[in-house]
């Protein structure tokens, strides 16, 4: 085969691996090939997969399958991410049309296996090097206005049902002066937001530089950059600084993406969550204390080993005192390899769908209740896109809404808002003033 010209990049499951596929996407590039079009075909198709739930080996190779093309041939096709990192040399045996097999931490390789695999050569690397990927990177260049920017990877809490820790390894920060960098480069390519992300982002730190409060306080003194928001947190590393920086810094939007998983203490304790309802709520009390308005998300799993009724009433409660502004819910999943996967009482799927959709039902009751909570307010939105009627714009609040708002501004523009009504997907705005243009 000769090397390829074209690539396409499909990324599944987290931010985190949107963000891998932009920086695969950039170095692949730089190697003079180029994204290709819709509907076109590609020489070299990358897989970003994930591996949080359900049957996603088993997707992965459906998705592999269907890359065979009319003509019996196909594209050099690399397996990433998560299912990558967790089948190893076995998605080899599982499917020749895999021509490389690259984990998380090694996808700066990629280049050199694409040429391997160009040559006939297949490989497999899910080494996860001591010398970090990123050094290996290329610099950003063009982005989108609102950007992603990895701080942090990895995950030491070893929850009983989850596979990051296998998958993306052992937490690791990276050096604050890399991450600032990053950012500069970021803004200069067109970014007015970053978020910035890590499987457990709070429990980022620099010797010496300090933690995500710390960061994001440097980072709120970049011109240019309007926005600061991270993903996604662990309620024990909600430390006070990071939860007085809310109160602090402008740039810092109101939001806090802070999973709890369950509302009773047996259960997290048995997915070994190192919090309890009650720390969580006091958590939940400090940050509402230094930001009044702040939007709480969080994530929800029904249906873990052992989980009573009992067990998801307390679930319920735990909603209705939080109140979530958004969230996450979904039914538990064992993960081959993780502790929880052979405990014992299994919940059947019945239940299982039957909890999830009530919990769903509750949760949607109070996210609509946030949302009409935000009509008659005055914020400022960031327009990201074109609404669907003609002279429509959309943006999002700093609650993360979208709002529909009828302007001639561009994509980049900063405009305040007099919120006007409550969609069950979206709010509506007048326009006050334009804030500012892009
Ligand atoms: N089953 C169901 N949900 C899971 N999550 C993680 N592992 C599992 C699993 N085995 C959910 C958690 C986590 C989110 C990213 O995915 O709620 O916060
Ligand atoms: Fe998984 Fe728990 Fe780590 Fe989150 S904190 S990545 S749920 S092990």
């Amino acid at each position: 085969m000769t090397s390829p010209r074209t690539f396409r990049i499909k990324s599944f499951g987290c931010q985190m691996n949107v963000y891998d596929g932009e920086r695969m996407a950039e170095l692949l590039h730089e190697q003079g090939m180029r994204p290709v079009a819709d509907g076109e075909d590609a020489d070299l198709v990358v897989l970003n997969t994930c591996h949080i739930r359900e049957k996603a080996a088993e997707k992965a190779y459906s998705d592999v399958g269907r890359l065979r093309r009319e003509d019996g041939s196909k594209p050099l096709i690399a397996l990433a991410g998560c299912v990558a990192q967790a089948e190893g040399e076995e998605a080899r045996t599982r499917s020749r049309m895999i021509d490389m097999v690259v984990g998380p931490q090694a996808y700066h390789r990629l280049p050199q296996m694409v040429a391997e695999a160009a040559a006939g050569r297949p490989t497999v690397d899910t080494d996860m090097p001591a010398i970090s990927k990123f050094d290996a990177l290329p610099k950003r260049r063009r982005t989108g206005l609102s950007a992603f920017l990895s701080v942090q990877e990895g995950c030491d809490k070893f929850c009983t049902y989850c596979v990051v820790p296998y998958t993306r390894g052992a937490e690791i920060s990276r050096p604050a002066r890399d991450i600032l960098i990053e950012a500069q480069q970021l803004v200069d390519g067109g970014a007015r937001e970053i978020t910035l992300l890590g499987q457990n982002v709070n429990a980022w730190s620099d010797d010496g530089f300090g933690g995500l409060a710390s960061l994001i306080r440097t980072l709120a003194r970049m011109d240019g950059l309007e926005r600061i928001r991270y993903t996604t947190s662990h309620p024990v590393n909600m430390d006070d600084d990071l939860i007085a920086a809310h109160a602090e810094v402008p740039q810092l939007m109101p939001y806090l993406h802070l999973p709890v998983q369950s509302g009773s203490d047996p259960i997290l304790r048995a997915m070994n969550r190192s919090h309890t309802v009650d720390s969580y709520l006091r958590t939940i009390d400090r940050v509402r204390a230094a930001k009044p308005d702040i939007a709480i998300s969080g994530d929800f799993i029904v249906g873990f080993p052992g989980e009573t009724d009992a067990d998801f009433e307390a679930t319920l409660r735990i909603v209705d005192a939080v109140r979530y502004a958004s969230a996450f819910s979904f039914k538990y999943s064992p993960r081959p390899g993780t502790p929880a996967a052979t405990m014992e009482n299994q919940i059947p799927a019945h239940i299982m769908d039957e909890r999830l959709q009530r919990l769903q039902a509750r949760l949607a009751e109070h996210s609509s209740a946030f949302n009409r909570g935000t009509v008659g307010k005055t914020t400022r939105i960031l327009i990201d896109r074109v609404g669907r009627k003609p002279g429509q714009m959309i943006g999002k609040s700093p609650w993360l809404q979208s709002v529909v708002v009828e302007t001639d501004a561009p994509i980049g523009a900063l405009l305040d808002v007099a919120v006007t009504g409550a969609g069950p997907n979206s709010l509506f705005g007048d326009l006050l003033t334009r804030a500012e243009a892009a």
